[in-house]
């Protein structure tokens, strides 16, 4: 579904606006537009917490929302974004809504504004493609700032309104169907996308493949009737001032293969095992509009996960394209499988660093729950930056050690490895196997199995998937330096 909200930046609310969002601060004066006194806000419920909200009914004129921004000294990217957030909720199904948020900060008035723009146009989202009848409202949101901040505003509104509509992407691309995003079908969004936005495309097939040595994406295909696809993006903006890999995980659906799923709801949500491939392909077709430094080439690794009588089978050796093998002794770790091949490919390309984003491991969903991404990887350094680009798009992420002494683990009779760990220390144990495809290139894993998708609107996050990680990308493209080796 196309993104039903329009955003702009201006000096003054708007004459005809339908929702006015006046920010309200835990302390200090409540601003006269509301019409009520502090009192009267808290006998409401209302105390100006970020997430809270009061509608104001007017008998004339625009409905005023007041909004809370906690303590507004002490407001941050995130607490604006969440407070923009409740107001979309408030405001829901109103065609036009102005707020003042951005004056009533003292962030820089940029940071503010992307803030803004991106939490309201996020809560706004809505996957509506399969319901009949059912489509999102258009909306104007107008995003007021004047004086000295008028012009960060300009620049945050533009910025927020790419960020935005790339995570919107992700979470149409994730929250789309198994036979209506095949592999084949998502590398025809991507040829799209890429020719949009600026970007090189090549899509490779399974002959190709095949010549290529990707044992592990096709390995993963065997089992289905649809052909498997590699997607090579590539952003080289002129005079680049560093290179960086981003491969994605793209299974369209995850049913185990052999090592069958039980019919569960986690399995209903295997439609979204290629939030990774999702992650990278918007945050790439956001590169250009925001003037990226980087280069950035990325690989998305396309297949659905299948039995069949032609699926690898248990104990079956796959060989990836940099000769290593690995024995096969569950066909549900798949994820692993295409990256393995998708890694390699990424290390012939000698970039400056690498990070891979995957919906890989129950076992981080377990360590970690549904809000937090797992990261691991070789270099502290880069591992840093996603740390940061984590912080600034408050998509938060918690590193796990990549304990070398457990590489035991996935020690096999017959191959360089086994594709499974033993019972502990899930999330690890598949960094490891990744890590045998990173050379010597700086390398960080993002683990997003449990921030993929949430049940319940929540925030900026609608119910469905969350297209977690394809801000922080965006910024870890933007801000990226070369990490010391
Ligand atoms: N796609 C799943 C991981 C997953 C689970 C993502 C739940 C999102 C929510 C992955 O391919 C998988 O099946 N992993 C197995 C690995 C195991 C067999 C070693 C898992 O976590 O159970
Ligand atoms: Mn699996
Ligand atoms: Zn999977």
């Amino acid at each position: 579904m196309a993104n039903n909200v329009t955003v702009e930046s201006v000096r003054s609310i708007p004459k005809t606006v339908e929702v006015i969002g006046v920010p309200v601060g835990t302390t200090g004066a409540v601003p006269r537009q509301v019409g009520l006194s502090r009192a009267a806000l808290t006998t409401h419920g209302f105390e100006g917490k970020v997430g809270q909200t009061l509608v104001v009914p007017s008998t004339s004129g625009a409905t005023i929302v007041a909004v809370g921004i906690g303590d507004a000294r002490k407001a941050t990217v995130a607490t604006v974004r969440r407070s923009a957030a409740a107001l979309a909720r408030a405001a829901s199904r109103r065609a036009s809504v102005a707020t003042t948020l951005v004056d009533a900060v003292s962030l820089d008035a940029r940071s503010a504004a992307q803030a803004v723009v991106e939490g309201f146009v996020l809560a706004s989202y809505r996957f509506t493609d399969l319901k009949s009848g059912v489509e999102n409202p258009a909306v104007t949101l107008s995003v007021v700032a004047t004086g000295a901040r008028a012009k960060g505003c300009d620049s945050g509104v533009d910025r927020g309104r790419v960020t935005a509509a790339a995570a919107w992407t992700a979470r149409d691309l994730a929250n789309t169907p198994p036979a209506y995003l095949t592999a084949r079908m998502l590398a025809d969004r991507a040829v799209a996308m890429a020719k949009e936005s600026g970007l090189e495309v090549e899509v490779f097939d399974n002959d190709k493949l095949a010549v290529m040595g990707c044992g592990g994406l096709l390995g993963v295909n065997r089992g289905s009737t649809e052909p498997a696809r590699m997607v090579k993006l590539t952003y080289s903006p002129a005079g680049a001032s560093g290179h960086l890999v981003m491969v994605g995980k793209g299974i369209t659906y995850d049913s185990g293969g052999i090592s069958l799923k039980p019919s569960d709801a986690s399995h209903a949500n295997m439609k979204m095992d290629m939030s990774g491939a999702a992650a990278v392909l918007s945050a790439m077709s956001a590169l250009k509009a925001l003037r990226c430094r980087t280069k950035v080439t990325g690989y998305l690794m396309c297949t659905d996960n299948r039995p069949s009588g032609s699926a690898v089978a248990m104990g079956d050796v796959l060989t990836f394209r940099n000769g290593k093998t690995a024995e096969i002794h569950n066909t549900d770790a798949e994820g692993r499988l295409v990256l393995a091949d998708g890694l390699s490919l990424g290390v012939e390309a000698k970039p400056d660093a690498m990070v891979d984003i995957a919906t890989l491991t129950g076992a981080c969903m377990a360590a970690l729950g549904t809000k937090i991404a797992g990261v691991l990887g070789t270099n502290d350094a880069f591992i840093d930056q996603v740390k940061s680009s984590a912080g600034r798009a408050d998509e938060p992420v918690w590193q796990l050690p990549l304990e070398r002494d457990y590489r035991r683990l996935l020690d096999s009779n017959v191959a360089d490895m086994r594709n499974i760990g033993g019972p502990y220390a899930g999330a690890i144990t598949a960094a490891l196997f990744l890590s045998e495809f990173t050379a010597d290139v700086p390398w960080a894993h993002l683990d997003i199995a449990g921030p993929m998708s949430v049940d319940a609107d929540d925030g900026w996050l609608s119910r469905g998937a969350t297209g977690f990680g394809t801000r922080l990308l965006i910024d870890l493209a933007l801000n990226f330096s070369k990490p010391k080796r």
